[in-house]
Protein backbone atom coordinates (compact mmCIF):
# COMPACT_ATOMS: atom_id res chain seq x y z
CA UNK A 1 0.00 0.00 0.00
CA UNK A 2 0.92 3.73 -0.84
CA UNK A 3 1.85 5.86 2.44
CA UNK A 4 2.91 9.02 2.98
CA UNK A 5 7.00 9.53 3.92
CA UNK A 6 8.63 12.46 5.73
CA UNK A 7 11.56 13.92 4.50
CA UNK A 8 14.68 14.21 6.89
CA UNK A 9 16.73 15.09 3.64
CA UNK A 10 17.71 15.35 0.57
CA UNK A 11 21.44 16.30 -0.24
CA UNK A 12 23.48 16.40 -3.42
CA UNK A 13 26.29 14.25 -2.99
CA UNK A 14 28.01 14.73 -6.05
CA UNK A 15 26.96 15.94 -9.65
CA UNK A 16 23.44 14.64 -11.04
CA UNK A 17 23.12 12.49 -7.41
CA UNK A 18 21.34 12.98 -4.79
CA UNK A 19 20.89 11.43 -1.40
CA UNK A 20 17.38 11.36 -0.10
CA UNK A 21 16.00 9.97 3.68
CA UNK A 22 12.67 9.74 4.42
CA UNK A 23 10.79 8.62 8.17
CA UNK A 24 8.85 5.96 7.28
CA UNK A 25 6.23 3.64 8.20
CA UNK A 26 7.37 -0.15 9.26
CA UNK A 27 6.13 -1.73 5.88
CA UNK A 28 8.48 0.60 4.19
CA UNK A 29 11.19 -0.34 6.09
CA UNK A 30 11.29 -3.98 5.45
CA UNK A 31 12.25 -3.38 2.42
CA UNK A 32 15.12 -5.76 1.33
CA UNK A 33 18.01 -5.45 -0.87
CA UNK A 34 17.35 -5.65 -4.25
CA UNK A 35 14.33 -4.00 -3.76
CA UNK A 36 12.25 -1.10 -4.75
CA UNK A 37 10.10 1.33 -4.20
CA UNK A 38 7.51 3.46 -6.52
CA UNK A 39 7.52 7.30 -5.83
CA UNK A 40 5.00 9.62 -6.59
CA UNK A 41 7.89 12.53 -7.43
CA UNK A 42 6.74 16.10 -7.51
CA UNK A 43 5.88 17.91 -10.19
CA UNK A 44 8.90 20.35 -11.30
CA UNK A 45 7.88 24.03 -12.60
CA UNK A 46 6.34 23.59 -15.85
CA UNK A 47 6.77 19.78 -15.93
CA UNK A 48 4.40 16.48 -15.45
CA UNK A 49 5.98 13.29 -14.19
CA UNK A 50 2.80 11.21 -14.73
CA UNK A 51 3.61 7.45 -13.49
CA UNK A 52 5.58 6.83 -10.36
CA UNK A 53 9.40 6.58 -10.95
CA UNK A 54 11.15 3.12 -9.45
CA UNK A 55 13.72 3.61 -7.32
CA UNK A 56 15.84 1.13 -5.58
CA UNK A 57 16.24 1.17 -1.65
CA UNK A 58 19.42 2.30 -0.68
CA UNK A 59 19.37 1.43 3.19
CA UNK A 60 16.81 1.03 5.67
CA UNK A 61 16.58 1.79 9.54
CA UNK A 62 14.08 0.14 12.09
CA UNK A 63 13.45 2.38 15.10
CA UNK A 64 13.08 4.84 13.99
CA UNK A 65 11.95 3.73 10.39
CA UNK A 66 13.70 5.10 7.64
CA UNK A 67 13.99 4.42 4.59
CA UNK A 68 17.16 5.89 1.57
CA UNK A 69 17.41 6.33 -1.62
CA UNK A 70 20.35 7.43 -3.69
CA UNK A 71 18.94 8.72 -7.05
CA UNK A 72 20.47 10.16 -10.19
CA UNK A 73 18.83 13.28 -11.50
CA UNK A 74 17.77 12.12 -15.36
CA UNK A 75 14.47 13.75 -16.28
CA UNK A 76 11.25 15.12 -15.01
CA UNK A 77 10.68 12.63 -12.49
CA UNK A 78 14.03 12.88 -10.88
CA UNK A 79 13.94 16.50 -11.04
CA UNK A 80 11.14 16.68 -9.29
CA UNK A 81 12.54 14.73 -6.25
CA UNK A 82 15.43 16.94 -6.24
CA UNK A 83 12.63 19.62 -4.98
CA UNK A 84 11.91 17.71 -1.83
CA UNK A 85 13.19 19.98 1.47
CA UNK A 86 13.29 18.08 4.99
CA UNK A 87 9.75 18.41 6.10
CA UNK A 88 8.10 17.75 3.06
CA UNK A 89 5.71 14.64 2.28
CA UNK A 90 6.34 12.24 -0.33
CA UNK A 91 3.93 9.20 -1.64
CA UNK A 92 6.27 6.11 -1.26
CA UNK A 93 5.06 2.61 -2.82
CA UNK A 94 6.30 -0.47 -1.60
CA UNK A 95 8.73 -1.96 -0.73
CA UNK A 96 8.24 -4.24 -4.14
CA UNK A 97 9.56 -7.17 -6.26
CA UNK A 98 11.93 -9.82 -5.72
CA UNK A 99 15.17 -8.61 -3.93
CA UNK A 100 18.60 -10.60 -3.76
CA UNK A 101 19.32 -13.72 -2.11
CA UNK A 102 22.36 -14.84 -0.02
CA UNK A 103 23.66 -18.29 0.75
CA UNK A 104 24.93 -18.16 4.31
CA UNK A 105 27.64 -21.21 2.78
CA UNK A 106 29.16 -18.18 0.99
CA UNK A 107 32.16 -16.82 2.46
CA UNK A 108 32.98 -13.98 -0.10
CA UNK A 109 31.03 -12.51 -2.85
CA UNK A 110 31.93 -10.05 -5.63
CA UNK A 111 29.77 -6.97 -6.19
CA UNK A 112 29.81 -5.15 -9.83
CA UNK A 113 27.78 -1.90 -10.29
CA UNK A 114 27.81 1.26 -12.47
CA UNK A 115 26.30 4.81 -11.99
CA UNK A 116 23.28 4.48 -10.46
CA UNK A 117 23.40 0.88 -9.94
CA UNK A 118 25.74 1.16 -7.17
CA UNK A 119 22.77 2.44 -4.99
CA UNK A 120 21.47 -0.94 -5.78
CA UNK A 121 23.88 -2.94 -4.78
CA UNK A 122 25.29 -0.84 -1.47
CA UNK A 123 22.69 -2.86 0.84
CA UNK A 124 23.40 -5.88 -0.10
CA UNK A 125 27.02 -5.44 1.64
CA UNK A 126 25.38 -4.85 4.74
CA UNK A 127 23.18 -8.00 4.31
CA UNK A 128 26.24 -9.92 3.28
CA UNK A 129 28.04 -8.05 6.23
CA UNK A 130 25.16 -9.28 8.59
CA UNK A 131 26.14 -13.18 8.00
CA UNK A 132 29.53 -12.81 7.67
CA UNK A 133 30.15 -12.63 4.19
CA UNK A 134 32.87 -10.64 3.02
CA UNK A 135 32.49 -8.60 0.09
CA UNK A 136 34.34 -7.11 -2.70
CA UNK A 137 32.76 -4.21 -4.16
CA UNK A 138 34.02 -3.01 -7.84
CA UNK A 139 31.97 0.10 -8.17
CA UNK A 140 32.31 1.58 -12.39
CA UNK A 141 31.43 5.67 -13.02
CA UNK A 142 32.47 7.98 -15.46
CA UNK A 143 34.82 9.53 -12.97
CA UNK A 144 36.36 9.16 -9.54
CA UNK A 145 33.82 11.87 -7.95
CA UNK A 146 30.91 10.01 -9.78
CA UNK A 147 31.73 6.55 -7.63
CA UNK A 148 28.98 7.42 -5.20
CA UNK A 149 28.41 4.79 -2.56
CA UNK A 150 32.32 4.36 -1.91
CA UNK A 151 31.83 4.93 1.93
CA UNK A 152 28.55 3.06 1.90
CA UNK A 153 30.54 -0.29 1.14
CA UNK A 154 33.53 0.41 3.10
CA UNK A 155 31.04 1.23 5.73
CA UNK A 156 29.77 -2.39 5.46
CA UNK A 157 33.11 -3.82 6.01
CA UNK A 158 33.34 -4.00 1.85
CA UNK A 159 36.73 -3.92 -0.11
CA UNK A 160 36.28 -1.68 -2.60
CA UNK A 161 37.94 -1.51 -6.07
CA UNK A 162 37.50 2.20 -8.38
CA UNK A 163 37.17 1.98 -12.12
CA UNK A 164 36.48 5.07 -14.08
CA UNK A 165 35.94 6.16 -17.55
CA UNK A 166 38.33 9.03 -16.80
CA UNK A 167 41.27 6.29 -15.89
CA UNK A 168 40.83 4.20 -18.01
CA UNK A 169 40.14 1.15 -15.74
CA UNK A 170 36.51 0.60 -16.06
CA UNK A 171 36.88 -1.40 -19.66
CA UNK A 172 35.14 -4.73 -19.70
CA UNK A 173 38.90 -5.94 -20.30
CA UNK A 174 40.57 -4.37 -17.11
CA UNK A 175 37.32 -5.36 -15.16
CA UNK A 176 37.89 -9.24 -15.85
CA UNK A 177 41.48 -9.28 -15.26
CA UNK A 178 40.51 -8.05 -11.45
CA UNK A 179 37.34 -10.79 -11.15
CA UNK A 180 39.89 -13.76 -12.91
CA UNK A 181 42.41 -12.53 -9.89
CA UNK A 182 39.88 -12.40 -7.50
CA UNK A 183 38.63 -16.09 -9.03
CA UNK A 184 42.33 -17.31 -8.44
CA UNK A 185 42.41 -16.62 -5.03
CA UNK A 186 39.17 -18.43 -4.11
CA UNK A 187 37.99 -15.07 -3.47
CA UNK A 188 34.55 -15.38 -5.50
CA UNK A 189 31.27 -17.65 -4.79
CA UNK A 190 28.97 -15.29 -6.44
CA UNK A 191 28.13 -12.50 -8.40
CA UNK A 192 26.25 -9.45 -8.17
CA UNK A 193 25.56 -6.98 -10.54
CA UNK A 194 23.57 -4.11 -11.32
CA UNK A 195 23.98 -0.87 -14.08
CA UNK A 196 26.30 -2.09 -17.21
CA UNK A 197 25.20 -4.94 -19.47
CA UNK A 198 29.22 -4.78 -20.54
CA UNK A 199 30.22 -5.54 -17.29
CA UNK A 200 26.99 -8.28 -17.15
CA UNK A 201 28.47 -10.03 -20.29
CA UNK A 202 31.89 -10.35 -18.71
CA UNK A 203 30.44 -11.57 -15.26
CA UNK A 204 28.26 -13.96 -17.81
CA UNK A 205 30.97 -15.32 -18.98
CA UNK A 206 33.16 -16.32 -15.63
CA UNK A 207 30.37 -17.80 -13.76
CA UNK A 208 29.91 -20.28 -17.13
CA UNK A 209 33.42 -20.94 -17.30
CA UNK A 210 34.39 -21.63 -13.16
CA UNK A 211 30.74 -22.62 -12.23
CA UNK A 212 29.61 -19.12 -10.17
CA UNK A 213 26.26 -18.79 -9.17
CA UNK A 214 25.09 -14.94 -9.51
CA UNK A 215 22.23 -12.44 -9.64
CA UNK A 216 21.23 -9.35 -11.45
CA UNK A 217 19.21 -6.15 -10.78
CA UNK A 218 17.46 -5.11 -13.77
CA UNK A 219 16.12 -1.48 -14.64
CA UNK A 220 13.67 -1.45 -16.92
CA UNK A 221 10.66 1.83 -17.59
CA UNK A 222 7.57 0.82 -15.60
CA UNK A 223 4.31 1.91 -15.19
CA UNK A 224 2.54 0.20 -12.41
CA UNK A 225 5.47 -1.67 -10.77
CA UNK A 226 3.15 -4.40 -9.71
CA UNK A 227 2.73 -6.22 -12.63
CA UNK A 228 -0.34 -5.22 -14.13
CA UNK A 229 0.58 -3.19 -17.46
CA UNK A 230 2.99 -5.27 -18.95
CA UNK A 231 5.03 -2.71 -20.25
CA UNK A 232 8.53 -3.98 -18.26
CA UNK A 233 8.71 -7.04 -19.96
CA UNK A 234 11.66 -8.75 -20.88
CA UNK A 235 13.27 -11.54 -22.62
CA UNK A 236 15.53 -13.97 -20.61
CA UNK A 237 17.34 -17.31 -21.89
CA UNK A 238 16.31 -20.28 -19.61
CA UNK A 239 18.20 -23.19 -20.82
CA UNK A 240 18.11 -22.27 -24.66
CA UNK A 241 14.13 -21.15 -24.82
CA UNK A 242 13.28 -17.50 -24.32
CA UNK A 243 11.24 -16.84 -21.90
CA UNK A 244 9.07 -13.15 -21.11
CA UNK A 245 8.91 -11.79 -17.87
CA UNK A 246 7.81 -8.93 -16.13
CA UNK A 247 10.81 -7.05 -14.52
CA UNK A 248 8.65 -5.54 -11.30
CA UNK A 249 6.75 -8.69 -10.49
CA UNK A 250 9.52 -11.62 -11.42
CA UNK A 251 12.56 -9.33 -10.19
CA UNK A 252 14.28 -6.88 -10.53
CA UNK A 253 16.60 -9.73 -9.33
CA UNK A 254 17.04 -12.52 -11.58
CA UNK A 255 19.60 -15.29 -12.16
CA UNK A 256 22.78 -13.86 -14.20
CA UNK A 257 22.88 -16.69 -16.40
CA UNK A 258 19.59 -16.06 -17.78
CA UNK A 259 19.64 -12.31 -18.26
CA UNK A 260 19.96 -11.09 -21.87
CA UNK A 261 21.57 -7.50 -23.12
C1 LIG B 1 13.85 -1.37 -10.19
C2 LIG B 1 14.53 -0.05 -10.51
C3 LIG B 1 15.34 0.54 -9.56
C4 LIG B 1 15.97 1.76 -9.83
N1 LIG B 1 16.75 2.30 -8.88
C5 LIG B 1 17.36 3.47 -9.10
C6 LIG B 1 18.19 4.06 -8.10
O1 LIG B 1 18.37 3.51 -7.01
N2 LIG B 1 18.76 5.25 -8.39
C7 LIG B 1 18.57 5.88 -9.59
O2 LIG B 1 19.13 6.95 -9.80
N3 LIG B 1 17.80 5.34 -10.55
C8 LIG B 1 17.18 4.16 -10.34
N4 LIG B 1 16.38 3.63 -11.31
C9 LIG B 1 16.17 4.38 -12.56
C10 LIG B 1 15.07 5.45 -12.32
O3 LIG B 1 13.83 4.82 -12.13
C11 LIG B 1 14.98 6.37 -13.53
O4 LIG B 1 16.19 7.09 -13.65
C12 LIG B 1 13.85 7.36 -13.35
O5 LIG B 1 12.61 6.68 -13.43
C13 LIG B 1 13.91 8.41 -14.41
O6 LIG B 1 12.75 9.20 -14.28
P1 LIG B 1 12.80 10.73 -14.73
O7 LIG B 1 11.38 11.19 -14.83
O8 LIG B 1 13.71 11.53 -13.89
O9 LIG B 1 13.45 10.67 -16.15
P2 LIG B 1 12.73 10.34 -17.53
O10 LIG B 1 12.46 11.64 -18.21
O11 LIG B 1 11.61 9.38 -17.36
O12 LIG B 1 13.91 9.61 -18.21
C14 LIG B 1 15.19 10.23 -18.33
C15 LIG B 1 16.11 9.24 -18.99
O13 LIG B 1 16.25 8.07 -18.18
C16 LIG B 1 15.80 6.91 -18.87
N5 LIG B 1 15.01 6.09 -17.94
C17 LIG B 1 13.78 6.37 -17.46
N6 LIG B 1 13.34 5.40 -16.63
C18 LIG B 1 14.33 4.47 -16.59
C19 LIG B 1 14.48 3.24 -15.92
N7 LIG B 1 13.51 2.73 -15.17
N8 LIG B 1 15.62 2.56 -16.10
C20 LIG B 1 16.59 3.05 -16.89
N9 LIG B 1 16.51 4.21 -17.55
C21 LIG B 1 15.40 4.92 -17.41
C22 LIG B 1 14.92 7.44 -20.00
O14 LIG B 1 14.95 6.55 -21.12
C23 LIG B 1 15.58 8.75 -20.33
O15 LIG B 1 16.69 8.59 -21.18
C24 LIG B 1 15.75 2.40 -11.08
C25 LIG B 1 14.93 1.80 -12.04
C26 LIG B 1 14.33 0.59 -11.75
C27 LIG B 1 13.44 -0.05 -12.79
S1 LIG C 1 5.52 -2.04 -14.69
FE1 LIG C 1 3.50 -2.80 -15.01
S2 LIG C 1 3.87 -4.93 -15.25
FE2 LIG C 1 5.81 -4.16 -14.70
Amino acid sequence: MPEIATVISNRPIASDYRHLILSCGALAASARPGQFFQLLCPQPVGEKPFLRRPMSVYAVQADPCRIEFLYKVTGAGTRGLATLQSGDTIDVFGPLGVGFTLDRQWRHIVVVGRGAGLATLAPLARAAAELNIRVTAILSARRPDLLVSVDLFQTYGADVIGVTDAEATSGPANVEKVLRALIAQDSCDAFFTCGSARLMRVQQRLAHEFGIPGQIALEQQMACGIGLCYCCVRDFNVDGEIISRRVCWDGPVFDLAEAMP
